[in-house]
């Protein structure tokens, strides 16, 4: 167990009270408006320095963060460990941009976050997307087959995968046998393990896919560990990876005045998970299985576990709870606006028939009583339930590369008249988690029905303008 040097040195350096005349602009906190010493308070204030003499530098880490990364790196049993200081997503830019280059084929998840398609039209790369399974009860899309890569991977044109799992549901796919099918390829493998931070703490949680041969890993630390927002580790084997481009890539995506508030953030969460993970996730694991067992309890709502393995899924995360809310006939959308108008309740988030619990480290027993009430009470509110919800069109044609479509000039216009037309935009709703449209796709008039239809059943719809705008290249 290591102290974490980043904390320590960030103590020290405060310490020293030194007169200073740099950045930030609200000197310590000194010039900071009463609001924000109020809401942040002077500490954080005090903590929140940048790259200062005696501190070290994030791009040419040399001193305490280079340390600090080496001590993740070790616990991860990964060759690098990068601390991220704008998130996953810049992680995702950064695995494209060190394996790829322009004009080049990738084969991604249709379920990919936004950051993989945005890297697609920042770096003018050429997606061959694989439609995940959906599990047809639930309507939640969780992962590709062994078979459905092996089948892009014949066509020969692509090297690089790079896959998504767990999924916010916490759904992991089979990983092993992907890997396997890949690494028959001679692919470089990239995982999108946002949602799986947690997984090298704990032994009943599924095995992170740091263990499975991937060449590079991003985990959002800030999702499920107790770290800031914005913080995320980059995991990487240096094995296939041309590593000067892996600096070059991260020195241009990430800011240049990294917060130490951050970077002592990643280094004390990776501190406390090395002393306390396992007994911090034993404790919440059981707090989600009572909750789960206890929603189970109330009639018209389910709760899935592990009897989904059954389904195919490969493996499942205990802490997401997810409340299916089909046999109530009351939308998860719904539930979750009652939640927050009603009782006082904020969840992650929720989709036509589910709503999704996170069950993190600091959950109280107090918190889950409230949201087992308030459930009880939202199951009397039963109406006669709906019919299957919607199927969703497929893949569009790419009438565009995504560059293309990122860089040209768009227009907004009405959804109903955009047939034929190239989206300018994302698409995206939940359900079931899939971007619909991204841009260079044509838009077809099965697309707009099916958006037409999301929007009139309560989704929200990420990419549309005041409802009935949408944007398409001129
Ligand atoms: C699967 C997945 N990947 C990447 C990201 C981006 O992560 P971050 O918020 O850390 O930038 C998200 C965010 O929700 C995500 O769900």
């Amino acid at each position: 167990m290591r102290n974490p040097p980043i904390y320590f040195a960030l103590k020290n350096y405060i310490s020293k009270k030194r007169a200073c005349f740099h950045m930030p602009g609200h000197h310590r906190g000194r010039g900071a408006h009463p609001f924000l010493v109020d809401l942040l308070g002077e500490k954080v204030l005090l903590s929140d320095i940048t790259e200062v003499e005696g501190m070290d530098y994030l791009h040419k880490a040399e001193g305490v963060i280079k340390h600090a990364q080496e001590l993740a790196a070790n616990l991860f049993k990964v060759d690098y460990t990068f601390f991220l200081i704008n998130g996953s997503t810049v992680g995702n830019l950064v695995m494209l941009a060190s394996t790829l280059s322009p004009g080049d084929k990738v084969i991604i998840q249709r379920n990919s976050h936004r950051s993989i398609i945005g890297g697609l039209a920042i770096l003018d790369l050429i997606p061959e997307y694989i439609q995940p399974e959906i599990h047809p009860y639930l309507e939640i899309p969780w992962g590709i087959t062994p078979e459905e890569l092996e089948k892009k991977l014949k066509k020969g044109d692509s090297k690089v995968v790079f896959l998504t799992s767990p999924n916010y549901f916490g759904m992991c796919e089979d990983l092993p046998s992907l890997v396997k099918v890949g690494k028959r390829y001679n692919s470089i493998l990239l995982l999108d393990e946002a949602h799986g931070a947690h997984f090298p703490f704990n032994s009943t949680l599924p095995e992170t896919g740091i263990k499975f041969g991937f060449d590079m890993i991003v985990q959002s630390a800030h999702k499920t560990l107790p770290s800031l927002t914005q913080t995320s580790f980059l995991h990487v084997f240096k094995k296939n990876i041309d590593m000067d481009r892996v600096y070059d890539s991260l020195a241009f995506f990430q800011s240049s005045s990294p917060s130490y508030l951050f970077m002592a953030s990643l280094d004390i969460v990776r501190y406390q998970m090395e002393t306390d993970g396992e007994k911090l996730w034993d404790e919440v694991i059981d707090k989600a299985n009572f909750l789960r067992e206890e929603i189970n309890k109330i009639e018209g709502l389910y709760s899935f576990g592990v009897e989904i393995l059954e389904d195919g899924i490969f493996d499942l995360d205990p802490t997401k709870v997810t409340v299916n809310t089909k046999s109530i006939g009351i939308t998860g959308f719904e539930v979750e606006d009652i939640l927050n108008k009603k009782y006082n309740i904020e969840i992650e988030l929720s989709d036509s028939s589910n709503i999704l619990l996170f069950m993190t480290p600091g959950v109280t027993d107090d918190e889950i009583q409230r949201l087992l009430d308030a459930l009880r009470d939202i199951s009397k509110m039963r109406r006669k339930p709906k019919e299957r919800w919607l199927e969703s069109p497929g893949i569009p044609e790419m009438a565009l590369t995504p560059k293309k479509a990122f860089l040209r000039p768009k227009e907004l216009i009405p959804i109903e008249k955009s047939k034929g037309r190239v989206a300018g935009n994302i698409v995206s709703s939940y359900p079931p988690g899939l971007p619909i449209l991204v841009p260079g796709e044509k838009i077809t008039k099965d697309i707009i029905d099916y958006i037409l239809r999301l929007e009139e059943e309560g989704a929200v719809i990420q990419g549309l303008y005041d409802k009935i705008l949408i944007k398409v290249v001129k």
